[in-house]
């Protein structure tokens, strides 16, 4: 295996991985996943994180998972190893994610990004699913999370063509938060990350909480779990002090960070 296909590193209160294959354009294999996943759980559960920075090269956020080793595999190995699995509990983790993504987001680089929070997208992001064109499907959430990001008009034109959008249509439709040129992406994620983590920690992970559920359940099952963990805040210091700070006119301090 290749001596670490991550570089990982903690600037103040964000944790920050960044893919580093380069010359593959940053092919997901498996080493590369229990890299990151291990990386990210690690950082989740660290209380002095309070944002996770996740960050490709410049032609490659990754171009998907790599082709080569999954060339190898066959049908009893790919379901012993449960492929892909473990990069659910990437997408499970509390802390909010965030992703500067430059050059290509194909396949299993698209599910990636689509597994953080807030995607900041260069003006030459590439975004794609495109495995119809290897005769598989999407297999690290694109069907499911690609479809309810942007709907499936959409998605079912990406997922059955292939084809390539770019960083403006991918923000006409939803898939990116933000579109920014090409040498501010890195520095624009990074402002993002270390604002999120400056929040009250446990606020900041019920926002996500909230905000994630709404992808799995009824509205009403959703408006009730927002109630209960609004509520819930009521049981920490911050809320007395985020809005004692408010009305004394000065920026608050978090007790739980
Ligand atoms: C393994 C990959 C790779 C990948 C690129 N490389 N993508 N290796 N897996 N997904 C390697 C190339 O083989 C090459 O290695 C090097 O990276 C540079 O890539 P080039 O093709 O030479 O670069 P370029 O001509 O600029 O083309 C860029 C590209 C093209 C358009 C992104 O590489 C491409 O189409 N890649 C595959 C995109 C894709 O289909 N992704 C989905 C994967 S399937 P060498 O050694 O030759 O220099 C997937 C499935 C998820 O993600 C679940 C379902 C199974």
């Amino acid at each position: 295996s290749e001596s670490s296909t991550i570089v990982v590193s903690t600037e103040g209160r964000v944790g920050r991985i960044q893919l580093n294959r380069p010359k593959a354009l940053n092919a997901l294999n498996q080493q590369l996943m229990e890299e990151v996943v291990s990386a990210a759980v690690t950082f989740d559960s660290d209380p002095g994180v309070g944002a996770i920075l996740l960050l490709g090269s410049d032609k490659a956020f990754a171009a998907g998972a790599d082709i080569k080793e999954m060339a190898q595999q066959d049908y009893p190995e790919m379901y012993a190893a449960d492929w892909f699995r473990r990069w659910e509990d990437l997408a499970q983790l509390r802390t909010p994610i965030v992703a500067a993504v430059k050059g290509y987001a194909l396949g299993g680089g698209c599910e990636l990004a689509m597994m953080a929070d807030v995607i900041v997208a260069g003006e030459s992001a590439t975004f794609g699913q495109p495995e119809i064109n290897l005769g598989v499907i999407p297999g690290m959430g694109g069907s499911q999370r690609l479809t309810r990001s942007v709907g499936k008009a959409k998605a079912m034109d990406m997922v059955l063509t292939g084809r390539h959008i770019g960083a403006d249509e991918a923000e006409r439709i939803g898939l990116v938060s933000r579109v920014v040129p090409d040498d501010q992406a890195t520095s624009t994620a990074e402002e993002v990350a270390e604002l999120i983590a400056t929040k009250s920690k446990p606020a900041a992970q019920m926002a996500k909480e909230a905000v994630a559920a709404s992808f799995e359940t009824t509205l009403q099952q959703g408006l009730r779990l927002e109630r209960r963990l609004f509520h819930s805040l009521f049981a920490l210091a911050d809320q007395a002090e985020g809005m004692s700070a408010f009305a004394e006119k000065r920026g608050p301090e978090w007790r739980h960070r």
